[in-house]
């Protein structure tokens, strides 16, 4: 974690950044809903040979988009995006996008898809931006100075059991899979109950914005929740070691909460969770 006097020097700029994330945010969602509104014209290709990661035209175009906005405007930067890949990475500031998060909603007309835009500094998550389209809702935060929808401050759920609220839960074809059913049933057998909206980033949001309880993913990538981790701890959220290891470029299992039952969570997910 940079140093109090570091972070003031570097104020100014990151204030810049915030804004800049927050407009871009929404200007790239505005061009993700024009594609949106066409869905049935693209052309679906599958990644890696797994016909359920699903990209299209949309996806890269949207992330070019963004990366040529920051070249214009940080042009010392460096990135880490889920369709261009990563560059840069020696600099203070790296950041790591998602152009549609939830491309499989996309694609099949569900409304759970966003844009997803994180700055990490020095390491550590600092601002984020996740903007929500189809319901208005641009979720942002800046350590140490609050995370909100739209104009209203987050908060996380003040639960204190898991049968108190809904746990957003995702997995993929990827290893860590295996994972998943032993987490389902030991949520149900503590009366618990999940839900998967198939966006990570909007999972997480919401677990900052208290309208769920957690959400846990069996192996997420960097791109899918880097804006928001600054969400959840600025709303008082608990959150693994995500970036522990290659968790940057590689991806790590995933856990956010609300602070009452983390512990219980993270027991239900078991070693896994922040092994090497
Ligand atoms: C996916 C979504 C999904 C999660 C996957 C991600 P994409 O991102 O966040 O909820 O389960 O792990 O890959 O492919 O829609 O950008
Ligand atoms: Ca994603
Ligand atoms: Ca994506």
């Amino acid at each position: 974690m940079p140093s109090a006097s570091e972070l003031a020097d570097l104020d100014v700029t990151l204030t810049a950044r915030y804004d800049f994330a927050k407009c871009v945010a929404l200007a790239a969602a505005e061009r993700g809903m024009a594609y949106y509104a066409r869905r049935r014209s693209l052309i679906v290709e599958h990644k890696g040979g797994d016909m359920q990661d699903v990209v299209s035209i949309a996806d890269q175009d949207v992330e070019t988009f963004i990366r040529g906005e920051l070249a214009a405007h940080f042009p010392e930067d460096g990135i880490v995006g889920e369709e261009g890949g990563s560059g840069g990475l020696q600099a203070r500031c790296i950041w790591v996008i998602d152009p549609i998060d939830g491309t499989a909603c996309f694609l099949n007309g569900l409304h759970n898809w966003c844009v997803s835009i994180g700055l990490l500094v020095d390491g550590e998550p600092l601002l984020g931006a996740i903007a929500d389209p189809n319901h208005d809702e641009l979720f942002h935060g800046f350590i140490g100075h609050g995370a909100f929808v739209n104009d209203t401050p987050l908060k996380a759920h003040d639960a204190v059991h898991v049968r108190e609220g809904l746990v957003g839960v995702g997995t993929t074809h990827r290893a860590g899979k295996e994972h998943f059913l032993p987490f389902l049933s030991g949520l149900l057998d503590e009366g618990g109950m999940f839900v998967r909206n198939g966006s990570g980033a909007l999972m997480t949001a919401y677990v900052a914005a208290g309208r769920l309880i957690g959400y846990y993913e069996t192996h997420l990538k960097s791109w899918d929740c880097l804006a928001g981790l600054v969400l959840v701890r600025e709303a008082g959220g608990r959150q693994n070691d995500f970036l522990r290891g290659d968790g940057l470029l590689g991806g790590n299992p995933y856990l956010v909460a609300a602070p009452g039952v983390y512990a219980q969570l993270a027991a239900l997910v078991g070693p896994s969770l922040d092994a090497e």
